[in-house]
């Protein structure tokens, strides 16, 4: 372990210890403040945790119920269990000399790197090609439009810039034709010189949309059909040009996993890198790998390219490689800020009562060092009114997004500027835009014959719909309610005003907790002037800051970047896959490394799925889960979902919790969906199985059924054949690994027992173990997360609606702190499923008690059925775990003595639930099904 990190552990242990001196006290210490508090209680209870581990005691609380079985169960699994050895003889030597390469490899391990042979006849072909196609009249007047371009000015330092240095730099603003252009220009300068045979170019784009969208943009320039010299790669679906000569936008991920089996990307000449301002985890990974593949490539070429902003950094991180910056592009934006808005309104801000009215440090610095000399300044040159002033001394004025006051801008703009432009507003999120939208409508001021509102939200079905791009009939006028999609995903053309209210929601991650946070925060500088320039698209434009000068002063040049926000399983997967080495050492030299406490989290969580070994490498279920595209948790259930031939539904939840929840919420009909939710989860107390049955249902019907199917329960089609596009994919990967034999999730063989709904929920449990909870109090209204911990159910839900719940534990995917800290999804689940799939299972004789993870669950059980479910457990965790290294299929017809244990597991927990075998509760006051 490297020093760094045993001495932050040590001294975090210290002050453990030293906070715990007040563990009998009730209260924090009055000194703490915000953060510090709940920080405070959560190490007093893992000290307590702690204290309670060494003493052996198990509070009566982890006590969630008992496992009993009949008499005459235990006698015939007595039985089953002397006549069952299993063993198993098949085993699979290619999976094995795989997965042994693998883990023994390095990355600088693969020494034959194949490189560009150059082939003159190709090259003689792909320059009469290209003569030709300058000579038609498509080509040409694309090319007008292309010489217009800021980039186009600067095509020969570009392309010299690329010949002469291995890495470069290139930075400009949003719009001025970096990402059309460049890749263009390289391959052009090598086709004219007559070598075009050595050129093929990737060129990487953090979305999916837009890897298709320039591919067919540049496509028309060339006047060429997609999948001759360019084409595009992104998961799931590709139009891929010729090996050479030619240019591919693909997403980062298609990169990195072309890596997996050709790190140096042999058949790359030039690797684009675009839009890495965005520093998305992917992107930044890549920078780094590329630090250690540039030297064992030095025919490849890199190209760095972002905003404006932070290229600097770039060109830094890469020993100062050249940068070459393209000069400004867009229409002139005039920018004005809180302060010139509450002047123009004379909207008056009344304050609010609030609980924060004390100011925190950090404020009171901010309002004595700079508000308070800029207000005086104002003041002296009578440039804002009394009142103005006053209120900019209040911090409340600042501290929520003010909708009355963005609903008085709007009115004002559009009774002084009119037939001027649409308007685009920038929220922080949903209900924010749907309550702007309410005002709007029942004030009266903006009729429907005048105005087109268009709400724009990931989860509103506007976001695909044409009309938001297009011009809005004469004297109609467009105004645009967005969250920050509208900064970068979408570009609306016509906008001339932008209102930018000067938050943003972003997710964050609380190691030290192990919750995501979703909250408003300050913009960063890169984002409001992102903002501002789409004001200036076709004309000249204005934009309105809701924030003053001197807090634009201040403002964070950019947020933080993704790896600092996020859990790293996935990432320390593609570590190891990609044959890394050790992921703390790695990690340590990105651009921004994550905090320790994020890579122990991460380690931590592997190791308890199983997929890292104690000596953090990957086991052969790592491998799997780092092979299959998607998240570790969801990787490990569909492995059981074919194992425990209930495939088809299980295919269905992961695809839905990796990719997203396919029901969209139409503005103001967020009752009505909460129904269709409910309707749809048929009373099975699970999100889990709802979004299953969203796609089952989808799935039985086609065409016009299916259209009629989507529409009334809210679903968005395109989300849908995505996620069936996922099974497939997931398909792919069981069938090459041997796991199933067919390409068809439907197939009867791998689907016996989908029907059975209980053991497809134990089979989730199993994927989402340790993410578990449980429900507390008299009638079950507090769920806690298993370290105890109070959440609450988000309001969409199945289960936030739930009076009665059948057992009072849950497994759940997504916690997320937000206006509470919220459990997005989840699935009551019965004791055995945990029993059979939770880890660090102990007996302690003395208390009868069966423990699970270090004992945060506890169930009572007798000597005699635990002596049962222990022997059961353990030969099926046998069972799996050689499935897992010996990949195959387990065939459920057959009468071989594995599928007897596998049988009776999926019988005792369908019987648990049922009913039949006794799960006795201890809170008697609540109602059991
Ligand atoms: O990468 P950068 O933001 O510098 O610019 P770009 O994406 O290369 O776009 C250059 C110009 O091409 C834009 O101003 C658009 O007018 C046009 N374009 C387009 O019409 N359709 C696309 N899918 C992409 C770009
Ligand atoms: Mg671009």
């Amino acid at each position: 372990m490297p020093k760094k990190w045993d001495k932050k552990c040590r001294s975090r242990k210290l002050k453990i210890m030293e906070d715990g001196e007040h563990a009998k006290s009730e209260r924090h210490p009055s000194h703490l403040r915000g953060k510090e508090i709940g920080m405070f209680y959560a190490r007093r209870a893992f000290l307590r945790r702690q204290q309670e581990k060494e003493a052996g005691i198990v509070r009566p609380e982890r006590v969630i119920g008992e496992i009993t079985l009949p008499a005459s169960k235990i006698e015939e699994l007595e039985k089953l269990l002397r006549s069952t050895l299993i063993y198993v003889d098949e085993s699979n030597p290619a999976f094995k000399r795989k997965f042994d390469l693998l883990v023994n490899g390095r990355i600088e391990d693969h020494v034959n790197i194949r490189t560009f042979e150059q082939n003159a006849l190709l090259d003689e072909k792909l320059k009469e090609e290209y003569d030709l196609r300058q000579t038609t009249p498509e080509y040409q007047s694309m090319l007008e439009k292309r010489k217009t371009l800021p980039t186009y000015q600067l095509k020969k330092d570009i392309i010299n810039a690329v010949e002469s240095n291995q890495i470069v730099v290139i930075s400009g603003e949003t719009g001025c034709g970096k990402t059309t252009q460049v890749a263009q220009f390289v391959l052009d300068d090598h086709v004219e010189q007559g070598k075009g045979s050595i050129c093929h170019i990737v060129c990487t784009q953090p979305r999916r949309i837009s890897a298709i969208s320039i591919a067919e943009r540049v496509a028309v320039e060339r006047a060429e059909k997609l999948g001759e010299g360019v084409g595009y790669q992104i998961r799931l679906e590709k139009v891929l040009p010729r090996e050479r000569g030619s240019i591919v936008y693909c997403t980062v991920g298609v990169v990195l996993r072309q890596m997996e089996s050709d790190p140096y990307l042999s058949q790359v000449s030039h690797l684009i890198l675009d839009e890495i301002h965005e520093r998305d985890v992917k992107s930044d990974l890549l920078i780094t790998l590329f630090k250690q593949i540039l030297t064992k490539r030095p025919d490849l070429k890199l190209i760095l390219m972002s905003a404006t902003l932070n290229a600097e950094k770039f060109s830094a991180y890469y020993n100062n490689c050249p940068h070459l910056n393209i000069p400004g592009f867009t229409y002139p934006v005039q920018e004005f800020y809180l302060e010139d808005v509450l002047q123009r309104t004379g909207f008056t801000f009344k304050g609010f009562k609030s609980k924060h009215s004390k100011r925190r440090s950090k404020d009171e610095e901010f309002y004595s060092g700079f508000m308070e000399p800029y207000i005086r300044q104002l003041q002296a040159n009578k440039t804002c009114s009394v009142e103005v002033c006053e209120m900019l001394r209040n911090p409340q004025l600042e501290e929520e997004v003010n909708l009355d006051l963005i609903f008085a801008l709007l009115v004002d703009i559009c009774e002084t500027e009119q037939d001027k432009g649409a308007i685009l507003v920038f929220l922080t999120g949903f209900m924010e835009i749907s309550n702007l939208n309410r005002m709007m409508e029942y004030s009266g001021k903006f009729p429907r014959s005048e105005f087109l509102i268009i709400p724009l939200h990931s989860q509103m079905p506007t976001v695909n719909q044409k009309h938001v791009f297009e011009r809005p009939p004469r004297g109609v006028r467009k105004i645009v309610l967005s969250t920050n999609i509208a900064e970068t995903s979408v570009t609306i053309d016509d906008v001339v005003f932008v209102i930018d209210c000067g938050k943003i929601k972003m997710t964050d991650y609380d190691a030290e907790v192990d919750t995501y946070t979703l909250k408003p925060q300050w913009v960063a500088l890169a984002n409001a002037n992102q903002r501002k320039g789409r004001a200036g698209r076709v004309q000249p434009g204005i934009c309105f800051h809701l924030f003053s000068r001197p807090r634009n002063l201040v403002l964070e040049q950019y947020q933080k970047p993704e790896i600092l926000r996020t859990r790293l399983e996935n990432t320390i997967l593609s570590i190891k896959v990609l044959q890394l080495g050790k992921c703390f050492e790695f990690l340590s030299g990105l651009m921004d490394p994550p905090p320790e406490d994020s890579i122990l989290m991460a380690v931590s969580l592997l190791k308890r799925l199983n997929a890292l070994d104690d000596d953090e490498s990957l086991t052969s279920l790592g491998y799997h889960l780092a092979k299959l595209p998607i998240a570790p948790q969801m990787g490990k259930m569909v492995l059981f979902g074919a194992m425990f031939s209930c495939l088809d539904p299980i295919l269905s939840v992961a695809a839905s919790l990796d990719f997203k929840d396919a029901f969209m919420i139409p503005l103001g009909k967020e009752n009505q969906v909460d129904q269709m939710r409910r309707e749809l989860s048929s009373g099975w107390m699970s999100d889990h199985l709802l979004l299953y049955n969203a796609l089952h249902q989808f799935e039985k019907r086609n065409g016009f059924n299916a259209r009629q199917f989507c529409s009334k329960y809210f679903l968005s089609m395109s989300t849908l054949q995505q996620l069936q596009k996922m099974k497939v994919q997931f398909m792919e990967y069981l069938f090459e690994t041997d796991f199933v034999d067919t390409k068809n999730h439907k197939d009867k063989k791998f689907n016996l027992n989908s029907n059975n709904v209980i053991l497809v929920k134990a089979i989730i449990c199993a994927g989402l173990y340790p993410n578990v909870g449980t429900i507390s109090g008299k009638r079950r209204k507090f769920p806690r997360t298993m370290a105890g911990y109070r959440v609450n159910w988000h309001p969409k839900s199945v289960l936030s609606k739930e009076l009665h719940f059948p057992s009072p534990l849950f497994v759940y995917y997504l916690k997320l702190k937000s206006t509470s800290n919220f459990v997005h999804d989840a699935t009551i689940v019965h004791p055995l499923p945990l029993v059979f799939f939770g880890d660090k299972y102990e007996y302690d004789s003395t208390n009868s008690l069966i423990g699970l993870a270090d004992k945060q669950l506890c169930f009572k059980c007798s000597q005699k059925t635990n002596t049962i479910i222990k022997e059961i457990r353990d030969k099926l965790n046998w069972f799996l775990e050689y499935k897992v290294s010996n990949p195959g299929v387990v065939d459920w017809t057959s009468s071989k003595e594995e599928i007897t244990v596998l049988r009776a597991v999926m019988e005792l927990i369908t019987n648990e639930e049922l009913g039949s075998t006794s799960f006795t509760d201890f809170d008697d006051n609540c109602q059991i099904h």
